[in-house]
C-alpha cells in the first residue's frame, strides 16, 4: 500500500479519499494490459476530480482563507493529470509512463497532502474546535 499514517490529516473523508487515489495508483504502477490501464487512469481522473470538489467545500465550510490558492494547485494538476492520461493512454506502459506515473500521481499527491492538505488541516481543526 502506497499510503502510510505519516499521510494522515485526520479528517475521515479526506482520508478515506486519500486512500483510495493511492489504492488506485497502486493498480495503475501494477496494470499489466492496456485495458487495466485506461480503467485506473479513468477512474483517477474522475476521482481526483471529485476528491478536489469535496476538499473544496470542506474549504468554503470554514471560510479557509488559502482556498483560492488551494483550488489553482488543485485546478494545475487537473491539468498536469489530463496531459500525463493522454500520454499513457497513447504510449501505453513505458518505463518513462511508468516513471511519469510514480511522480505524477503518487509524488505529486504525497507533496501536495503532506503540505497544502496537512496545512489546511491544521487550520480546520482549529476554526471547528472554537464553535
Ligand atoms: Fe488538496
Amino acid at each position: 500500500m502506497l499510503w502510510n499514517s505519516s499521510l494522515e490529516t485526520g479528517i475521515k473523508l479526506v482520508d478515506e479519499q486519500h486512500k483510495q487515489l493511492f489504492d488506485t495508483a497502486d493498480e495503475l504502477l501494477d496494470a499489466d494490459g492496456d485495458d487495466k490501464i485506461k480503467k485506473a487512469l479513468d477512474f483517477l481522473a474522475s476521482y481526483i476530480t471529485k476528491h478536489f470538489t469535496d476538499e473544496q467545500k470542506l474549504h468554503a465550510s470554514v471560510s479557509y482563507p488559502k482556498a483560492a490558492v488551494h483550488k489553482g494547485y488543485h485546478d494545475e494538476y487537473v491539468k498536469t493529470f489530463k496531459k500525463f492520461q493522454e500520454q499513457y493512454n497513447k504510449e501505453g506502459a513505458t518505463l518513462s509512463n511508468k516513471m511519469a506515473a510514480n511522480k505524477i500521481v503518487v509524488g505529486w499527491l504525497k507533496d501536495h497532502i503532506m503540505v497544502h492538505d496537512k496545512e489546511f488541516t491544521k487550520y480546520y481543526k482549529e476554526k471547528t474546535a472554537q464553535k
